[in-house]
């Protein structure tokens, strides 16, 4: 049987990639699916999962990649290739990597970009994150004082990451159906 929650990323210096490998190594295969590459993955292999962890860095001036640098994590083309593919029903978590000491006015801004798509195509978002503990200036991903999905920045903090994927696990583990 396939896994009950899909995992998903993009990642140009392997830094989403080794938080999305943490993710997995908390869950069996029964739970969790290895982790995929979003460039790899059809329309078809995310709408498999009722639930959905997808994870992706800012990059260019706070965007996801594929907007404006060139490389082949392309979040952007995946995006595209659901185009107006209905979520409805699916429960989403967010995760996204950032640098807050280079790029404070636009610390982890492509969570932001993620969200509205996957709002916008009618999944329930869950994972919201509180931004205490950072220091920037300005996100897209903040809603209130949160973040809209789990923050993370190995530039700077990496010594706080496995902490906080464990604290942001056990609080969405109820809504994504996770054992806590
Ligand atoms: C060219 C470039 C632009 C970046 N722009 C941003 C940005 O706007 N906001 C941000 O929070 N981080 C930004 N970053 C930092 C990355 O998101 C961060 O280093 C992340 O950990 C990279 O993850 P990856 O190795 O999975 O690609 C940028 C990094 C690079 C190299």
């Amino acid at each position: 049987m396939a896994a009950k929650v899909g995992l998903f990323f993009g990642s140009t210096t392997g830094n989403t990639r080794k938080v999305a490998k943490l993710i997995k190594s908390r869950f069996d295969d029964a739970t969790m699916s290895e982790p995929v590459r979003i460039t790899k993955a059809s329309p078809e292999d995310l709408l498999a999962y009722d639930y959905l962890i997808l994870g992706t860095p800012t990059l260019g001036d706070g965007q996801l990649p594929g907007q404006s640098a060139d490389c082949d994590e392309n979040w952007e083309e995946a995006l595209e290739r659901l185009g107006d593919v209905s979520l409805a029903g699916k429960t989403v978590a967010l995760f996204g990597l950032g640098d807050q000491a280079t790029y404070p006015d636009a610390f982890v801004d492509a969570l932001a970009d993620l969200h509205e798509f996957v709002t916008a195509h009618g999944a329930r978002v869950v994972g919201a994150w509180p931004a205490d503990g950072y220091d920037f200036s300005d996100s897209r991903a903040l809603q209130g004082d949160s973040f809209v999905g789990l923050a993370l920045d190995q530039d700077n903090q990496a010594d706080l990451t496995e902490e906080r994927v464990d604290a942001w696990l056990k609080s969405i583990a109820g809504e994504m159906g996770l054992p806590s």
